[in-house]
């Protein structure tokens, strides 16, 4: 394959020469959507200039939009269409009768849109509501809002006041947050692995370098991590301790311990994730309770209300909340207080309880099924967890049979969104059990996961 080449034109800077050629030649189609700009070594030589010319070129056009660069594996023509990392569900048209297990949302019911129907409309006749809604407010939000998000985190089992928290825009938003005011450009974070991929895209849009640390069945390695911490001094560790996403993996009691005694000594902070709701007797001791002074945790409503209500709760310790409040208010000035009263008034309702009852119930026999259906694979994932993480038996690739699930119109998701830098990937898949429409829809597309496992399929790739 021959390398592109640019052809400056512009005069001034050879950076922003660099930067108008990419821009020409996307527009021109010579660069084509998810193509990768050569190593910057290579074009600085052939450009005759300095690498340090080159980066400037490429982080000029990624400001403008152009291209994306993710760290450890180039720069990319922007388009999130056709980029690597995009799940095959935006590269497959949906038509109805699509089962997407990709996306882990909660399993529908008609309840959801009906209690918002309900908030919605006792907040319509208040006219004290109305008259908060439309005016600004702090930045922390409103203190009987947050006393109201604490009270339904503490009844979930995560106990926390009003004060500790800030009103978030989901649980996305508190990652992004907590990295934004409290790490610097160029500094290093870890996290599993294997990770969820919004802390991938967090720490990309921060400028940090993500490491990732060597998991087992007990969670993330924490020897390793020691060893981490002497070498490359990580500002922060991400984790979601009571279920890694995408493995469901627990890290185990004495992990916890220990991961709080090397935060001490090498004093990093954490950021506990516990976005993915499972049942409090499900649940270990929560980090933040083992290192409050310390530990940053996000929880929100997207897997236990709705997804698109995009309200959130973000608990940091004291020395903290200050610069996580500049940080919003820089953003936003705040989150609109009218969906927080939603959420106050859906959570306060018995709507809130009799859903969360159900959810959990369904979430069981969804996992239940599954299990049976998939009975002599090797499956891991919690009871009552919306994901299943399906391990592959030896000889199988997961980009083949995600293929030919889409085909068959079942999309999954396969390990490679969820590996930090350049780790390779394990061929396995998450399958988001709780976002099928219906335990029969679930049954029908395990039914066809169950047939290619056994007879796989042929790589639909033809290369010479
Ligand atoms: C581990 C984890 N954290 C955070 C989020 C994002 O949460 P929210 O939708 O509230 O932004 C998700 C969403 O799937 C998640 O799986």
């Amino acid at each position: 394959m021959t390398i592109w080449h640019p052809t400056i034109t512009t005069q001034g800077p050879r950076y922003r020469g660099i930067a108008d050629a990419i821009a020409r030649a996307i527009q021109a189609g010579e660069l084509a959507p998810g193509q990768r700009l050569p190593p910057q070594r290579r074009l600085a030589d052939s450009l005759g200039v300095t690498v340090g010319t080159v980066t400037r070129g490429y982080a000029e056009a990624e400001r403008q939009g152009w291209v994306t660069a993710r760290i450890g594996s180039g720069t990319y023509v922007r388009n999130g269409d056709t980029s690597p990392m995009t799940p095959l569900r935006h590269s497959h048209p949906m038509d109805a009768g699509t089962i997407d297990l990709s996306l882990s949302l909660p399993p529908p019911h008609p309840l959801r849109a009906a209690s918002l129907g309900r908030a919605l409309k006792g907040i319509a006749k208040d006219d004290e509501v109305l008259q908060r809604a439309v005016a600004f407010q702090s930045e922390r939000g409103i203190p009987a809002h947050r006393e109201q998000l604490a009270a339904w985190m503490t009844n979930l089992g995560m106990p926390v006041e009003g004060e500790e928290l800030l009103i978030t825009q989901g649980g996305q938003h508190g990652i992004s947050l907590a990295l934004q005011a409290l790490t610097r450009p160029g500094e290093r974070i870890a996290a599993d692995v294997l990770t969820y991929p919004g802390l991938i895209d967090a720490a990309q849009q921060s400028h940090l370098k993500v490491v990732g640390v060597p998991m087992d069945d007990e969670g993330m390695d924490m020897e390793a991590l020691a060893r981490l911490c002497t070498q490359q001094q990580p500002r922060l560790i991400y984790l979601t301790p009571d279920q890694n996403n995408p493995t469901g993996t627990v890290l185990s009691q004495n992990r916890r311990e220990r991961l709080v005694e090397l935060a001490r000594r090498h004093d990093f902070l954490i950021l506990e994730d516990a976005v993915q709701y499972l049942p409090e007797q499900e649940r270990g001791t929560p980090l933040y309770r083992l290192a409050p002074e310390r530990t940053l945790f996000i929880f929100s409503t997207a897997k236990v209300l709705a997804g698109g209500l995009r309200i959130g709760a973000l608990v940091a310790p004291p020395a903290l909340r200050e610069r996580l409040a500049a940080a919003l208010r820089a953003q936003s000035w705040m989150v609109p207080s009218l969906m927080v009263e939603a959420v106050c008034r859906w959570v306060a309702s018995d709507d809130n309880t009799t859903l969360l009852d159900w959810q959990t119930r369904e979430l069981g026999e969804r996992q239940s099924l599954a299990r049976e259906m998939l009975t002599g694979f090797d499956v891991g994932g919690r009871p009552h967890a919306a994901n299943l993480w399906l391990p592959l038996p030896e000889g199988l690739r997961s980009a083949v049979l995600q293929e030919a699930l889409a085909r068959r119109d079942v999309l999954v998701t396969s390990a490679e969104p969820f590996c930090v830098g350049s780790e390779p990937a394990p061929q396995a898949l998450r399958l988001c059990l709780s976002a099928a429409p219906s335990r029969e829809a679930l049954a029908k597309a395990l039914d066809i996961l169950v047939e290619l496992l056994n007879e796989p399929p042929a790589a639909p790739w033809r290369m010479v």
